[in-house]
């Protein structure tokens, strides 16, 4: 008997397309699926600006993040005229026609945001991960394709799901550019500038930065400086991850001694602008784009690496690199000391905020895109109205 599933489609053809989401339901026949495919129920996942980036550059021909789960085709939608947001969170295993992956398996990784998903896996799984099929994406792009096994992972905990749905991929990223930053000596640099600094990628540099500093006994000296808006200021001041925190009509205070990193993660050209002039010659390293403009997130990567004095950081990239420099079980060490750290110091940060359902998570989705969600909020939506909605595999 088929199922019905319910997604959260957008208009493709850039950022005005994220103004008009639609929920679809369509129908799913469990006993249908492929040889190697499963069906997994997505039961929650973590919801911030980076998730309304992967939407502003669904398009992008180099991102193409709208091809990861393409929308289901219905009276109101196709694939070529809308698109589904990537999201990271948890699901379960309710069919499977592949021969190792069970019913039941509890997943965690990049899904999308709908009720059910299927999935098309590679026939090799490990201990750790299954591997959705790549298809004609770039293998750096593996990391959004590997979707890892909670009984096995060594970073899950059952009790920090929601942290782990929201920091992981941000956590990640911050923690990734630290090391790149640190992998090139800071570029000699004594200040680094980093704005959108209530963002969660943002401070969870600030805070990478610091854990390093402090493990340097001294060795790595640098200033950390916030830039924010005035509203997120307080907040931002209050997380004591920077050594200073400014608000953007600051700029004209900032001192131009000593050498500077502008750690871009608002991608605004005229913020970009004014710092530049202000703090010449610096190096400007885009890192993220919190202002949902589809110009300013097309410059990101694509203008900015090749100008002079600017670089583009994509978290895949740069482990392409560095899973050829060390091996799997150093990486393994590193992200677990991180990751624990991280837990003990991460619960004050941000207070959890649930949307449950279609309609809940769509008017979540609506603020988030209008900047009207606080930095000091965590969102963690389902499509589902209630946990009870999960029914078990027999039952399906
Ligand atoms: N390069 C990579 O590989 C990579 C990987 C992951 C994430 N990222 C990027 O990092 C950025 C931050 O993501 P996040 O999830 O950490 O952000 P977040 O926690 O949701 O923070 C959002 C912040 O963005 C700023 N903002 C300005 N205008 C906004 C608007 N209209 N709507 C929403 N926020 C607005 C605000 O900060 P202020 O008031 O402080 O300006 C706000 O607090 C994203 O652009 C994301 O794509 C990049």
């Amino acid at each position: 008997m088929p199922i019905i599933n319910v997604q959260l489609c957008v208009r493709r053809g850039g950022s005005q397309g994220l103004a008009i989401p639609t929920l679809v339901e369509s129908p799913i026949d469990p006993h249908e699926l492929a040889p190697g495919q499963i069906l997994l129920r997505v039961e929650k996942f973590g919801f911030s600006a980076n998730n309304i980036t992967y939407g502003v550059l669904g398009d992008d021909p180099y991102f193409r993040y709208y091809e990861f789960y393409p929308a289901p085709t219905t009276a109101l939608t196709s694939p070529e005229t809308h698109g589904i947001i990537p999201v990271w969170g948890f699901g379960t295993v309710i069919h499977s026609a592949h021969p190792t992956v069970k019913i039941g398996q509890r997943l965690y990784g990049y899904l999308a945001m709908s009720r059910y998903l299927i999935l098309q896996l590679d026939p090799q799984t490990n201990q750790y991960h299954v591997n959705i099929a790549l298809g004609d994406f770039p293998k750096d792009r593996r990391p959004y394709k590997q979707l890892n096994i909670c009984e096995n992972d060594p970073m899950y905990r059952p009790d920090r799901e929601d942290e782990t749905m929201l920091y992981r991929p941000l956590f990640w990223t911050a923690y990734w550019f630290e090391d790149y930053l640190n992998e090139h000596k800071y570029r000699g640099a004594k200040n680094i500038l980093i704005s959108s600094a209530s963002s969660k990628t943002a401070f969870a540099l600030a805070y990478n930065i610091g854990v390093r500093k402090n493990h340097s006994r001294g060795s790595l000296d640098v200033n950390v400086v916030g830039l924010t808006s005035a509203l997120n200021a307080p907040f931002t001041r209050g997380l004591n991850l920077y050594d200073s925190v400014l608000t953007y009509d600051d700029i004209p205070t900032l001192g131009s001694t000593g050498s500077w990193i502008y750690v871009d993660v608002s991608s605004s050209p005229s913020l970009m602008t004014k710092i530049e002039h202000q703090l010449a010659p610096i190096l400007t390293i885009t890192l993220g784009s919190t202002t949902p403009n589809e110009q300013n997130a097309k410059n990101l990567w694509s203008n900015n690496h090749k100008a002079a004095n600017h670089e583009g950081f994509f978290v895949p990239e740069w482990l392409a690199i560095r899973v050829k420099q060390l091996t799997i079980p150093q990486i393994t060490s590193m992200q677990s000391t991180a990751w624990n750290g991280l837990m003990e110091n991460c619960t004050s940060w941000v207070s959890m905020d649930r949307s449950s359902g279609g309609q809940e998570v769509l008017e979540a989705y609506k603020k988030t895109l209008e900047g009207r969600i606080g930095p000091d909020k965590g969102q963690i939506f389902t499509l589902w109205d209630s946990p009870t909605d999960f029914r078990s595999p027999s039952k399906l």
